[in-house]
């Protein structure tokens, strides 16, 4: 009986802390002042230079004004809110994907624009499914995420293999600013960034400023405390 009352005792114990841990992990992701307590962003809808990153958040509130369809195939499982984006940028992602396909580079939309609530929903999914460690070096907090912005997107190939070695990543990295997009995670900048390369997320910050960007190897960091 005594045994019974320790293991009993036990249980007890070790859901106690699973609780704790777990929402110290999960549960106070939905607190916005809990996750961006730093500086909040004052932005203008057509600033294309915006910078988000784990310090330069968006409000919760925060929605890009002139969102619009975009005119791309998507992978089948997209949201309709993720076939988004800004409409200046999104008419640079249809000619950038456009011009693709005319050299047979076959790129497809994953995800475009995301809200605070859709990131904070992929967040806890991919930090339940991968880690912690993980999530903090490849998915935005809420308010962190560019996709919040509208001018970023993620992009795939049909295989859905976008690594640097697949001929769409190269291709991407190579024409990119030709339309006005940067490779806003490069390899070899995640003490910059603050997240690993991520060859298949592009940004979009206007034409000129992705030439200077792609042209000087540089980040959207580097190229704006520069300016400044
Ligand atoms: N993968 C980028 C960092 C994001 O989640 O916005
Ligand atoms: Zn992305």
């Amino acid at each position: 009986m005594k045994k019974i009352a320790k293991l009993f005792g036990l249980i007890i114990i070790l859901a106690t802390i699973a609780f704790v841990v777990g929402f110290n992990l999960v549960g106070d992701l939905t607190n916005e002042e809990n996750i961006n307590p730093k500086k909040v962003i004052n932005t203008a809808n057509e600033d294309y230079t915006i910078l988000v990153n784990k310090t330069n958040v968006l409000r919760s509130n925060y929605t890009p004004k002139n969102l619009v369809k975009l005119n791309i195939e998507f992978l089948s499982d997209t949201s309709n809110e993720s076939r988004c984006m800004e409409k200046k940028a999104a008419d640079s992602l249809e000619d950038l994907v456009a011009t693709a396909k005319k050299e047979n580079i076959i790129l497809i939309g994953s995800s475009a624009y995301r809200s605070y609530k859709s990131q904070l929903r992929i967040l806890k999914e991919e930090t339940d499914k991968k880690g912690v460690d993980y999530a903090d070096k490849y998915v935005a907090k809420p308010g962190q995420s560019e996709h919040q912005s509208g001018l970023a997107v993620d992009v795939t190939n049909r295989v859905r293999c976008f690594d640097k070695t697949s001929k769409e990543a190269q291709w991407l990295a190579n024409n990119a600013y030709k339309f006005g997009f940067i490779l806003r995670y490069p390899d070899g900048k995640e003490d910059i960034t603050g997240y690993n390369y991520e060859p298949w997320h592009i940004r979009y910050v206007g034409k000129d400023i992705a030439k200077e960007i792609y042209m000087k190897n540089i980040t959207l960091e580097e190229y704006l405390s520069y300016k400044s």
